[in-house]
C-alpha cells in the first residue's frame, strides 16, 4: 500500500483546480454598499476615520450611485446626517427629511437600484441615543411609533427595503403594522436581528455624528458575550414579520452567521462594519498587510459561515477586484 494514500494536495495543485473545487464564490450580486447622505450641494466631505467614504450631498449621491449601479453592485443602504438635531429625532420620520429626499431623488433615475433605509433615531437625536429620553432610560415603548413612521416615510418616498437597527424591543411589529395599514404590505423588513454592542462602530458614529452623549448602547444592543441570546433575538424578530435578519458585526461574530444560517431559513445578512474596515485601511497603509488580499478573505469568510448577503463598504472595490 503506497503511504500516503490521502493528499488533499492533489486539489490544491493548480489555479485551475483548486477554482474547480472551490466551496464559496463571492459575488457583487449579493452586496450592499453603505452611503452617508448630508444637507448641501456638491459636497463630496471624506469621512476621516474611513478613508475612500464620503458624506454626500443628495446630487453628488445621486451620481456616486449611477457608478455603482454601473458595477453591477445591486443594493446601497442609506445613512442621513440632518441640518439640526433635536431630543425627539424629528429628522428621521420628517416627510421631507435628508434620507426621505435622498430616495426620491435616486428612484427616479435608477429604478432598479435597491434602495434601503436604516431605520434609527440615533443621527437624529441630539443625545446621541437610539430612542427617545424618559427619567434618564432609553424608553422602548415610546419609541417605537417614531420608529414606524420613520419607515412609513422612507417607504412612502419610495425605499426598497427597511433595516430597524435600534435594537427596541417589537420594533419589527410595530413597523410591519404600520406599512400593512398604509398599503405597503409588499415593502420587505431586514431586521438588524442580532446586533451587538461592539467598539467596531467607532469610525461609524464620527461618519454620522451619533456617540451617545451620556452613557453607552448597551442597554438595547446585545452583550458581545451572548451566543445563545442571539438565537432568541433572531426567533422573535422573524416572528414579528422580518423577511431577512441580520447579524452584526461580522468577522468577530462568525459563529453567530453560522448559528443564524443553520437554524433560521430566512436569508441572512451580516454587516461589516466600519471598525472593520478602517482596521484593513490602517494595517494597509502601514504596510502591514496585503489589502486587496485581507479584503476578499474577510468577505469569503463572512459567506462561507453562512452569509447570504453581505453589506460592506468594500462593494464598490469587490466590484472592481472581482471585474
Ligand atoms: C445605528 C447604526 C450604527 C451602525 C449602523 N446603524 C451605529 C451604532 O449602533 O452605534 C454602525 C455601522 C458601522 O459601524 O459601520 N443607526
Amino acid at each position: 500500500m503506497p503511504f500516503p494514500i490521502h493528499r488533499p494536495r492533489r486539489l490544491r495543485r493548480t489555479e485551475a483546480l483548486r477554482g474547480f473545487v472551490r466551496e464559496t464564490r463571492l459575488s457583487v450580486r449579493s452586496l450592499i454598499y453603505p452611503l452617508f447622505v448630508c444637507p448641501g450641494s456638491n459636497v463630496q466631505d471624506e469621512i476621516k476615520s474611513m478613508p475612500g467614504n464620503y458624506r454626500w450631498s443628495i446630487d453628488r449621491l445621486v451620481e456616486e450611485c449611477k457608478a455603482i449601479a454601473g458595477l453591477g453592485v445591486p443594493a446601497v443602504i442609506l445613512f442621513g446626517i440632518p441640518e439640526s438635531k433635536d431630543d425627539v429625532g424629528s429628522g428621521a420620520y420628517a416627510a421631507n427629511g435628508i434620507v426621505q429626499r435622498a430616495v426620491r431623488a435616486l428612484k427616479r433615475p435608477l429604478p432598479d437600484l435597491i434602495v434601503i433605509c436604516d431605520v434609527c433615531l440615533d443621527e437624529y437625536t441630539g443625545h446621541g441615543h437610539c430612542g427617545l429620553i424618559r427619567n434618564g432610560e432609553v424608553d422602548n415603548d415610546g419609541t417605537l411609533p417614531l420608529l414606524a413612521r420613520t419607515a412609513r416615510t422612507q417607504v412612502e418616498a419610495g425605499a426598497d427595503i427597511v433595516a430597524p437597527s435600534d435594537m427596541m424591543d417589537g420594533r419589527v411589529a410595530a413597523i410591519r403594522r404600520e406599512l400593512d395599514e398604509h398599503g405597503f404590505a409588499a415593502t420587505p423588513i431586514l431586521a438588524y436581528a442580532a446586533k451587538y454592542a461592539s467598539a467596531f462602530y467607532g469610525p461609524f458614529r464620527e461618519a454620522a455624528d451619533s456617540a451617545p452623549k451620556f452613557g453607552d448602547r448597551k442597554s438595547y444592543q446585545m452583550d458581545p458575550a451572548n451566543q445563545r441570546e442571539a438565537r432568541r433575538e433572531i426567533a422573535l424578530d422573524i416572528e414579528e414579520g422580518a423577511d431577512i435578519i441580520m447579524v452584526k458585526p461580522a468577522l468577530p461574530y462568525l459563529d453567530i452567521i453560522a448559528l443564524a444560517r443553520r437554524e433560521f431559513d430566512v436569508p441572512v445578512a451580516a454587516y461589516q462594519v466600519s471598525g472593520e474596515f478602517s482596521q484593513i485601511e490602517a494595517a494597509a497603509r502601514l504596510g502591514w498587510i496585503d489589502r486587496e488580499r485581507t479584503i476578499l478573505e474577510t468577505l469569503t469568510s463572512i459567506q462561507r459561515a453562512g452569509a447570504d448577503i453581505i453589506l460592506t463598504y468594500y462593494a464598490k472595490e469587490v466590484a472592481r477586484l472581482l471585474g
